[in-house]
């Protein structure tokens, strides 16, 4: 067994770390205990180490390692460093001032600071760097400096000196890293940078349509109403007949749907089809529930008809049901007043013009003042200073019988309601000047993203 703690052992950190233990053992087995000023020949950058042997005997290989080493950094540790032993042992041995051993034993060096600086990880790491290559009575420059420059020939001085402030040059620029960072640099790849601006996530935002859609509904929830919905898929009774279209009736030519295939077998009055407005719902509503009744219903309706910029077969109503005893017109034109203030603006004025529906008698048309012009009149309002916005009236008697079937109270005699529905999307393409209905159903995000 050979007793390493005998064996001296020629040094050159760069390299040791390179080569690490296995080359330790080649030598040892090659050179033995003998002369460590021998030629390593097969490396040019070698430089002989030479050796104070109570310096440089290293007891065992891991003690040799951990001596040469700081965490890997290949700088001796710093008690090593402060310790005496630094001294010639770390000072190469130039064989010769000739330009070309000049260059290679700088060379070397640099290669060295190099490997080194790299490794600099926090701000101690560069001090100690800075002490090992710096330091004032024990740097390696200012040693390797004077041992060098001592016996130079004066030849030789100029290109020396030129090669140390070359070095010194490379040192300080090292020492110029930010050590915040050489913080983040020793940050494992996969490390998290807390510092790095984060990723916003893109948030969902409302449709134009249904932030309208909720904003009529609020304004009918602060005068007590409540919200119901329906089915989309609706028989013809609730979506014609019960609503006092009677079958063949010409008014039922203004609302013409889909239709599901196949029904022929069944009665009319049982036979699916879109919904063409969101009126059933009323139906439904009181089929259910005796007066007295306040609810506003928004939904999604379908009609046959050719889109254009202001039609879609697709749009949306929020309709409007009130049934109590003594329900009158004024009450009718009052809600409708103010929740066209409360939608548009207080300045904005209505008016009531008659129509016809064949569920309410006497029926009306809704205008309100123009919220282009203020009602001088624009282009927007073709002149006129308003602008049509619903439909309305008190409910028609013959619609009460339909659901007097079902729930008795609702006896034409002895209560009244009125009702109103309004195209959603007309109101949206108002309130955010939208001048293309089709634009709401693009799915675009280019548009929708003006909403969020
Ligand atoms: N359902 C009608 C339509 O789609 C709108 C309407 C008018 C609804 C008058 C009503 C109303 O409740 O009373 O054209």
């Amino acid at each position: 067994m050979v007793d390493d703690s005998a064996i001296p052992v020629r040094v050159n950190v760069a390299r040791l770390q390179l080569i690490g233990v296995m080359h330790l053992q080649r030598q040892r087995r090659n050179h033995g205990s003998q002369n460590c000023q021998q030629h390593n020949q097969d490396s040019q950058s070698f430089l002989h180490v030479p050796i104070e042997p109570h310096s440089q005997t290293f007891p065992n290989r891991a003690l040799a390692l951990s001596q040469l080493s700081s965490r890997g950094l290949g700088i001796p540790a710093l008690s090593h460093l402060s310790s005496n032993a630094m001294s010639s042992s770390q000072i190469p041995v130039l064989e010769s001032y000739g330009p070309e051993h000049l260059e290679t034993a700088f060379h070397a060096l640099q290669a060295d600071v190099a490997r080194q600086a790299a490794e600099l990880r926090t701000s101690e790491d560069r001090e100690q760097f800075r002490l090992y290559w710096l330091g004032r009575k024990q740097g390696r420059l200012k040693l390797i400096s004077d041992a060098w420059l001592k016996n130079a020939p004066a030849e030789a001085r100029r290109s020396l000196g030129q090669h140390f402030n070359q070095l010194k040059q490379q040192i300080e620029q090292a020492l110029e890293v930010d050590p915040a960072n050489l913080a983040a640099s020793s940050a494992p790849a996969d490390a998290i940078d807390i510092t790095l601006p984060g990723i916003r996530p893109t948030l969902g935002a409302e449709h134009p349509l249904i932030r309208t859609m909720h904003e009529i509904v609020r304004v009918f929830e602060h005068m007590g109403y409540s919200v119901g919905v329906g089915p989309e898929v609706e028989t013809d009774y609730y979506n014609f007949e019960a609503l006092n279209f009677p079958p063949n009736h010409p008014a039922r030519d203004t609302q013409d749907t889909l239709v599901v295939a196949n029904q022929q077998q069944k009665p009319l009055r049982d036979r699916l089809l879109l919904r063409t407005h969101t009126s059933p719902v009323q139906i439904r509503t009181m089929e259910r529930k005796p007066p007295p009744i306040r609810i506003v219903i928004p939904g999604k309706v379908h009609r046959n008809d050719a889109a254009d910029a202001t039609h879609s077969p697709i749009f949306h109503q929020v309709e409007g049901l009130c049934v109590d005893e003594n329900i009158t017109f004024s009450d009718l034109k009052g809600t409708l007043d103010h929740a066209m203030k409360e939608l548009f603006g207080s300045n904005v004025r209505t008016r009531f013009f008659p129509s016809f529906f064949p569920f309410t008698e006497p029926s009306a048309d809704v205008q309100i003042s123009c919220i282009f012009c203020g009602g001088k009149g624009c282009r927007k309002c073709k002149h006129s200073g308003w602008i049509e916005l619903l439909g309305c009236g008190m409910v028609n008697p013959a619609v009460f019988e339909f659901v007097r079937g079902r729930q008795p109270a609702y006896d034409p005699k002895k209560i009244s309601g009125f009702a109103f529905g309004m195209g959603v999307d007309r109101i949206a393409m108002m309130k955010y000047g939208i001048s293309d209905i089709g634009l709401l159903y693009s799915g675009d995000m280019r548009f929708l993203e003006q909403f969020a």
